[in-house]
């Protein structure tokens, strides 16, 4: 299939799109009918409808099937197919388990799961043993239990999973990937990341608009409201690590050659949603006697096994500009992604001064953003979101382990429960689980550094 792989086309997109929806077609692979790959959807949401649009952009996939309890999701789904001129796909959703029903379909054979949290690893693990290659969106497990659910039925049915981490092909974490395999910052010490994003008009709307508007969460709201908001009035975690984390174990090789070992959480006092339900509701509103149990800035360090630490940060309840936080340091010098600034010892044009990263995320762009980046750039997240189901369709139709698997998905979830637990005992020390049992010494990274995927 590989072999066959070329670029055809980019015109113009048929079909409704959403804010995030791409413009352009990147159905750039030559792939004849009995080759496609047929796509389940399971959650077709505001992040499912954006894979769907992605999927159906491609010329290697038939989107055959899609499950989402909400009837009204369904049909702007079975819309978006109609008007890309695909085949009336089969819709599951009477219930919250009829999604078993669309993993029993024989032409299904690799699934996309964009459901709410609670349903990541259920929907996985059923998805893998009924043997469909399964891509679970962030963060993929809740607690420890569910992570080593992922690791568990991976080895037992052989199947594979891929966690959807699209920050792991953001254009700038994969050219400071690229400099780091290149040994720019010489040998890796420090790094430093999180999910810095102001989510209280995500976590609370006003029933109809999903994001802006109201101060309600749960059953009186819709989308991630509906379901998202609750972890934070339960669960003192960093509930999201993933799209911090998930960047930066790659460069540092997690589960391949190195694994994380330990980990310390801090959260401050949470004063951020309760002040937003506040200010949008009024003081009668009845969301504003709820108690909300998440500290609005949770600091974790994590200590891996070859001596380097990691800081993770989750700060989603104040008001603040969006940033991810990134800083990766070595032995030679520093990227520091707030501030878009490098140092380099012997090669920044200045001793003890930053340079602007431009020129040098420029000159280290990754293979991959060289030669998709046109193509890329409408599909979602600044291109992200082509580059990561690219690489879930790719592995799945050549039915081989994805970038980002199982073992992947499983420690950096793990932060969730962990970070739990270390809060609550004043910062005390958790180790992490290896999830490799040991095979994080022999295993080798996967090679990033290349065109395909
Ligand atoms: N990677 C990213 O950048 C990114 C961005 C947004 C969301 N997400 C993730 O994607 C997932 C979905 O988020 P969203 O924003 O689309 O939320 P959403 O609430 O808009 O969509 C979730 C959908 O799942 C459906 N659903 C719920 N239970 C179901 C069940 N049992 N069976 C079938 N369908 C069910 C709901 O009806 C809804 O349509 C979350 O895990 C979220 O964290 C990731």
């Amino acid at each position: 299939m590989n072999s066959r792989r070329k670029f055809l086309q980019k015109s113009a997109l048929v079909g409704v799109g959403t804010a995030i929806a791409p413009n352009l077609t990147y159905s750039m692979f030559d792939t004849s009918q009995n080759s496609k790959l047929n796509v389940g959807l399971i959650g077709a949401g505001l992040r499912g409808t954006n894979h769907l649009n992605n999927l159906l952009l491609r010329k290697d996939v038939n989107v055959t099937a899609i499950c989402d309890i909400d009837p009204n999701r369904i049909s702007l789904a079975k819309d978006l197919i109609s008007k890309a001129g695909g085949k009336a796909p089969k819709t599951f959703g009477s219930n919250d388990l009829d999604y078993r029903n669309l993993l029993a379909l024989k032409e299904v054979d690799a699934v996309v799961i964009a459901t709410p949290w609670l349903w990541h690893v259920r929907m996985t693990v059923d998805a893998m043993k009924a043997g469909k290659y399964a891509g679970v969106e962030v963060s993929a497990a809740n607690t420890m239990e569910e992570c080593w659910d992922l690791v568990n039925v991976h080895e037992q049915t052989g199947t594979h999973m891929m966690i959807l981490e699209n920050v792991n092909y953001r254009r700038d974490v994969l050219a400071v990937l690229n400099m780091v395999e290149q040994n720019v910052f010489g040998e890796l010490v420090h790094f430093r990341c999180g999910y810095q994003h102001d989510l209280r008009h995500v976590k609370f709307n006003d029933g109809k608009t999903a994001y802006g508007k109201g101060a309600e969460f749960g059953d009186k709201a819709i989308s991630e409201a509906k379901w998202r908001t609750a972890h934070s009035v339960k669960r003192n975690a960093d509930v999201y690590p993933t799209h911090g984390l998930g960047p930066i174990a790659v460069m540092t090789d997690i589960n391949r050659g190195n694994r994380f070992v330990s980990m310390t959480s801090h959260a401050t006092k949470g004063i951020g949603l309760h002040n937003y339900v506040v200010e949008v509701g009024g003081e009668n509103h009845p969301n504003a006697q709820v108690k909300f149990k998440q500290g609005d800035v949770i600091t974790s360090t994590i200590d891996t096994a070859n001596g380097q630490t990691i800081i993770i940060t989750h700060d989603c309840n104040l008001p603040r500009p969006y940033s991810l936080g990134f800083r990766v340091q070595g032995s030679k010098g520093l990227w520091e992604n707030d501030g878009d600034r490098i140092y380099v010892e012997g090669q920044s044009k200045e001793a003890h001064s930053w340079d602007d990263d431009a020129d040098w995320l420029k000159k280290y762009d990754h293979p991959l953003w060289q030669k998709y980046g046109a193509y890329a750039l409408d599909a979602g997240h600044g291109g992200m979101d082509f580059f990561v189901l690219n690489s879930f369709i790719e592995s799945a139709k050549a039915n081989i382990a994805p970038p980002l698997d199982a073992y992947d998905a499983a420690a950096w979830s793990a932060v969730t429960p962990l970070s739990e637990i270390s809060v609550a005992n004043n910062g005390e020390p958790q180790n992490f689980p290896d999830f490799t049992r040991g095979m994080w010494i022999k295993r080798k990274p996967y090679k990033w550094a290349k065109d395909t995927y």
